[in-house]
């Protein structure tokens, strides 16, 4: 045990939080650089009712950093000092830093998406069959366009697939359309389809070809997306990726230090 009187506080808040991963993989980075004096991750479940009480705490605190997950990454928003450009435009606050007293939110989700498809791929003129039309899909619609990748979104609810298309120069598709998405170069997949019942899938596994990319951003055991996706010889990302690239940059903004992948891929698997 390294902590000391001058050891900062990082953190994640959610609602559930038990089941996050994040503070093995903060506090594995820690330690890996050797800064585990310094710097100490923890978890803390913070009812959504709390939040504006929870900000003061951080204030009062001097706590370095919040990443935030579901279901306060908007609920923050309006208790921070400032908002990057990005988070903005994503509509959605992941990071929170810590400058003197200072609140800054940013998102750094988009980058657990961008940074795992381009160690495999060039995404400019490539079409993006995105599924699902909620949070998590508005950071990869920034992410893909951020990089010229043509926009198809799929989701249960036609209008929030329209009104995201809209934002992001997309086009809008019912799921029920899903068939279509067979003439993508890259699927991904942000609904919570697969993540409590493995075996649910909304892409028929005769639509995903082998020159696809498939991507399922839900973690844990391995998808029946993913499962599907290899059989028919596609590449696939799994949902860790993302937890690593986008808590990787939340590790830079917090310590200043490039974050050890190897080392906290390690601990998530
Ligand atoms: P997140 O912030 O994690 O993206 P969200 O905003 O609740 O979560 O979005 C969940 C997404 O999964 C939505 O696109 C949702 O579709 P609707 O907009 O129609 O609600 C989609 N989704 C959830 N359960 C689904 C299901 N059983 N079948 C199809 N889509 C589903």
């Amino acid at each position: 045990m390294k902590i000391k009187g001058k050891t900062k506080i990082c953190m994640v808040i959610g609602d559930p939080i038990e089941q996050s991963l994040s503070p093995q993989m903060h506090n594995a980075g820690y330690e890996a650089l050797q800064i585990d004096d310094q710097y100490v991750y923890v978890a803390c479940r913070v009812n959504s009712s709390d939040i504006e009480n929870f900000i003061k705490g951080v204030r009062s605190m001097n706590i370095r950093g919040i990443s935030c997950t579901m279901p306060h990454k908007i609920g923050v928003m309006p208790y921070l000092d400032e908002i990057d450009d990005i988070a903005k435009k994503i509509g959605a606050v992941n990071t929170i830093v810590n400058e003197h007293n200072k609140l800054i939110g940013y998102n750094t989700d988009w980058q657990g998406i961008l940074t795992p498809l381009e160690k495999i791929t060039n995404l400019e003129n490539k079409t993006v069959g995105l599924i699902g039309a909620g949070g998590a899909a508005r950071a990869v619609a920034y992410a893909v366009t951020s990089k010229k990748a043509k926009l198809t979104i799929y989701n249960r609810t036609l209008e929030k697939a329209e009104e995201l298309a809209q934002e992001f120069d997309g086009v809008a598709y019912s799921i029920n359309e899903i068939t279509t998405i067979q003439s993508a170069d890259i699927i991904i997949n942000t609904t919570s389809v697969g993540l409590h019942n493995k075996n649910e899938v909304l892409v028929p596994k005769e639509y995903i070809t082998k020159n696809q990319i498939v991507f399922d951003i839900v973690y844990g055991a391995e998808t029946q997306l993913l499962k599907d996706a290899k059989e028919q010889g596609a590449q696939t990302i799994a949902g860790i990726e993302m937890l690593l690239h986008q808590g990787a940059a939340q590790f830079k903004l917090y310590t200043e230090h490039d974050a050890p992948i190897e080392a906290m891929r390690k601990v998530l698997e």
